[in-house]
């Protein structure tokens, strides 16, 4: 069988890439609707949700992905593992697809949202493709539950700071730990990113925020 090209970096700007994803449908693509969701922006090829879906499967998964292959490749996988109750994949620019997808989740079931070593986009002229902008930080603040976390991580510091930043301005969030970056992983699995970063004995900037009650929020 020919192997599928999957593109090392696509452009979320780009013209295919700006319909929204449709919403799903929450009671089919999951056992049980009402578990609490976890979000993994940017899963690549879900390898990382794979295996929390082993280690929590009281918790459901969801992995965006804007390499429509690649969605296309761990969905055939999670099936085959037998992933079928609490594991999802979909192939979206998470940049225009939140408000389509989040919306018509059961309500407080956001509980856990991790971006982890997305593209860094070098250039300052393509600074606007990077996953992490305002925009993002503010639609997931509307959907994820008091009291849920935003997990972070990059091995570019610059791309590190750019995220913690803007989540750090956001008066939803209250980031935990008292220094710069988290020590430690909190999550029980590495991504296929962190562990060929770490394997090179290369620094990870780590960032833990939780969603916290506003006053007055409408
Ligand atoms: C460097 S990979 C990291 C993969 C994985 N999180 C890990 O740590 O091993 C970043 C992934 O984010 C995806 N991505 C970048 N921008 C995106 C967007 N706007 N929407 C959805 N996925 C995006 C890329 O296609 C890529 O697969």
């Amino acid at each position: 069988m020919a192997a599928v090209r999957v593109r090392q970096h696509v452009n979320p700007l780009g013209k295919k890439y700006q319909t929204p994803a449709s919403p799903l449908d929450w009671e089919k693509i999951y056992a049980k609707p009402n578990q609490p969701l976890h979000l993994d922006i940017g899963c690549a090829k879900g390898q990382f949700l794979m295996n929390m879906a082993k280690v929590e499967p009281n918790w459901n998964y969801l992995g965006l992905e804007i390499r429509e292959p690649l969605v296309g490749e761990a969905n055939k996988l999670r099936f085959e593992l037998g992933l079928i109750n609490n594991l999802h994949y979909l192939f979206c620019n998470v940049n225009n697809s939140l408000h389509s997808l989040l919306s018509s989740l059961p309500p407080g079931s956001l509980q856990r949202v991790t971006i982890q070593f997305p593209d860094p986009w070098f250039k300052t002229r393509h600074a606007k493709r990077r996953v992490v902008q305002p925009e993002l930080v503010a639609d997931l603040a509307s959907y994820l539950a008091v009291g849920s976390v935003v997990f972070l991580q990059s091995d570019m510091e610059f791309v590190a700071v750019e995220m913690r930043d803007r989540f750090a301005a956001h008066p939803a969030y209250q980031k935990m730990g008292a220094g710069e970056w988290l020590a430690q992983n909190p999550l029980p699995v590495p991504t296929e990113r962190e562990t060929s970063v770490l394997s090179r004995g290369e620094p990870v900037y780590r960032a833990l925020f939780v969603r916290r009650e506003i006053v007055n929020e409408e």
